[in-house]
This record gives C-alpha cells, structure tokens and sequence, in this order.
C-alpha cells in the first residue's frame, strides 16, 4: 500500500514536471528584437550587391522554381523567388520556403525593410513567429548591415510572382525547440577584405557552405566532421552526397592547388550564359555549381585560403555515392 501510494506520488511529481515543462515550451516566444526602422536605398549598386549576395547566400536553392532536368537545377526566371514546398526527405513536416517577392498577397510585399532583414538574420517572420532554422538564419546572422540592406534593396527589385503556397507545419517536437533558434543579430560590421582567411571565412558562413558539407544526423551538423563530407540530399527518388572540402590530403581537397579549385568552379560558368545541359539522375546535385561559378576570383582565392585552415579530417566520401561533374 505504501509503495503503491508512494509510486502514485512520484508519478504525480512526474507528470506535474513535465506539464511544466510543455507549457513552458508551448508558451514560450523566441528571443526577437524589434525590427529596425529603415528604408533601405535602392540605387543601382547596391541592388547589384544584393544580386551578388543572393547568389552566394544560394537563396534561389530554396526559395525559386528550378529545372532539375537541367544541370544544377537553373531557375526558372519566371519563378525566381516565388516559394517551394520543400521537397527532400526527412524533413520534419511540411516546410514551405516562403515566397519572398515583393507580391503583397502572397509574398512579403507588406513587410518592412526592417522585417525583411530580422527574418533574414534572426530567423522570425513579421509576427515574430520562429522559422524553421533550415532556412539559414544561423548563418546569415553574420551578414554586415550593409550587406543585408543591399540584399533587401534586390528582393525588393524582383518581380512580384504570385503564387500562393500552404503554410509550414513543423511536427512536435521540432516545433517547440526550434523556438529557440531565433537570436537577435545586432549590428554586424563588414569583414576585413585585406585579410584572406577573415574574408573567406565570411564568404563560406554566408554560402552555407559548413551546412551542407558537415555530416548532419539526428537533426543536428556533427560537427567534429566540419567539412568533411558526407551530408545526403535525398527528393523525389534522386540522391546526391556532399564531398570533403577539409584539406585531408587523401580524402579532402588537400591536393589541389588553386587552379584546379578555380577550374572545378569556373568550369559551370558556360552554363550559365548558354544553359544548362539536360541530365540524368545520376547528375543531380544540390552544390550551387551555377551560382558560385560567377564569383569573382578574389573570393575563390579567399575561400580556398579559408578552407585551407581547417583540420584536415580523414572521412571518405564513397565516390560512387556523389557524382564529380562531367567536366572535371
Ligand atoms: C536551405 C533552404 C533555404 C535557403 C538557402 C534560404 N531560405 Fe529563406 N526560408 C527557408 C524556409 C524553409 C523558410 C520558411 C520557414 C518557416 O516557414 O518556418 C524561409 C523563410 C524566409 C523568409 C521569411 C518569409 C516569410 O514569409 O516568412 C525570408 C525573408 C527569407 N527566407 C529570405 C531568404 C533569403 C534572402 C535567402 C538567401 C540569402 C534565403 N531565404 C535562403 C529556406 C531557405
Ligand atoms: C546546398 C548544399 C551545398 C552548398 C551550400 C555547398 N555545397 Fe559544395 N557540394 C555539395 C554537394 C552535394 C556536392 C557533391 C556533388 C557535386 O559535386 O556536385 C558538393 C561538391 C563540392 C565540391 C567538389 C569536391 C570534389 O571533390 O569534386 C567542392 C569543391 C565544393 N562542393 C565546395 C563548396 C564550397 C566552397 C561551398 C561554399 C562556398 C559549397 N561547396 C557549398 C553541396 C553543397
């Protein structure tokens, strides 16, 4: 009898805890600051900037239609920026990268400059409401001020695109925890371009370049592997895997020089300016080859330098499982 009562209390206790626990969970609204109150100036070279940085942010990658019978997935012009619901496997729900054209129904044509750039660095939409941290705040939020106004200056630029898209639905547990993603930024300055490795190490934050190349399991980069490779992108029956980009010399990028990191990327740049090659499965890839192919040879330069300083990590890559372009 005394054990049962007992027991009884310790499951109450329990139970009493953990109530806690969810409405704390439930209750709790993600850690915002107050959008800026800016205007941010549209002039011509400063949208160019915006344009250079969508780029290398690779947000066409989530948020614009694009053709993956074609090399490297082209955006569909038409469709630049108008939103996906987020096709690969694994995700936990239904995420909808929103569409981000200046559209006042369905894009975010009614948002301030100042919500535009807190969604874009601290990862809560106008309401204050966290997004899923897949869209990647985490990163962005070392964007300088001038960077991230200049990035607004060429989403407003865009073509509104209407297109209505569903909300996201994150599934319990997810969804509470990724409460606490959201962060403010506060002002960031812009990196030192004098120094190569500072330099590069900007450019491969705001590429999301660790993202995508750092085995990621149990919703989490592991990040003993940065860099290392081995990070599959599963939609729609196609698969590809990240290669090694630490400077192991056997299984990393450790032998190159910079020319034939120069080459692996320069090598795209026809795609661009004539098209895309039609493909088989066996060709898909997520790596923006198409995007990053139009940097300009100071970044390459620095992003090499960047990834040079990196612990060389002994992990291989089954070849077999990521497919090295035709080119090379
Ligand atoms: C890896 C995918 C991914 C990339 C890359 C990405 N985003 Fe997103 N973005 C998302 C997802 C997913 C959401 C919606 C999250 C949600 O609804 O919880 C989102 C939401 C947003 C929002 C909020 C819009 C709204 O209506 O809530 C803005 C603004 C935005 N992204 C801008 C950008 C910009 C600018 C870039 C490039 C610098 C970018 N995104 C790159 C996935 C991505
Ligand atoms: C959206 C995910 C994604 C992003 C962002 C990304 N990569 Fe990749 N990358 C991949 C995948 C997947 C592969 C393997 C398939 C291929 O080669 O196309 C790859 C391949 C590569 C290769 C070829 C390696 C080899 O052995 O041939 C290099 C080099 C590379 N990435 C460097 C980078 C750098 C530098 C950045 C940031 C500036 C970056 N990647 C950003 C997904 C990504």
């Amino acid at each position: 009898m005394k054990l049962l009562r007992y027991t009884l209390y310790v499951f109450a206790g329990l139970l009493l805890l953990a109530s806690a626990a969810f409405g704390f969970l439930y209750f709790h609204t993600p850690n915002t600051a107050p959008a800026r109150t800016i205007t941010v100036r549209m002039e011509r070279d400063r949208i160019e900037r915006g344009r250079y940085l969508f780029r290398l942010g690779d947000c066409d990658g989530c948020h614009s239609e694009r053709d993956f019978s074609r090399f490297g997935g082209p955006v569909v012009e038409t469709g630049r920026g108008r939103g996906n619901v987020l096709p690969f496997n694994d995700l936990p729900g239904r995420i909808v990268a929103a569409n981000i054209t200046p559209d006042v129904e369905t894009g975010i044509g009614s948002w301030t400059d100042g919500e535009k750039i807190r969604a874009i660095r601290e990862g809560v939409d106008r309401d204050g409401r966290a997004l899923f941290p897949m869209m990647p705040y985490g990163f962005y939020r070392y964007m300088s001020d001038d960077d991230v106004e200049c990035l607004v200056a060429y989403l407003n630029s865009l073509k509104p695109v209407k297109n209505a898209l569903p909300r996201t639905a994150v599934r319990f547990p997810v969804s509470m925890l990724m409460k606490f993603a959201p962060e403010p930024a506060g002002p960031v300055k812009a990196p030192d371009r004098r120094n190569p490795r500072v330099y590069g190490e900007y450019l491969v934050t705001v590429a999301g370049c660790m993202d995508c190349h750092t085995p990621f399991e149990k919703g989490k980069l592991d990040l003993t592997m940065k860099f290392a490779g081995g990070r599959a992108f599963e939609a729609s029956g196609l698969k590809v895997v990240s290669a090694n980009i630490t400077p192991h010399a056997e299984t990393g990028i450790g032998k190159w020089d910079f020319a034939r990191f120069q080459q692996r990327f320069r090598a795209y740049q026809p795609y661009v300016h004539e098209g895309s090659p039609k493909v088989g499965p066996e060709k898909f890839t997520v790596m923006p080859w198409l995007n990053l192919s139009q940097l300009p040879d100071e970044d390459l330069a620095a992003i090499f330098e960047y990834l040079n300083s990196q612990t060389p990590v002994d992990h291989l890559v089954e070849k077999a499982k990521f497919q090295r372009a035709s080119l090379e």
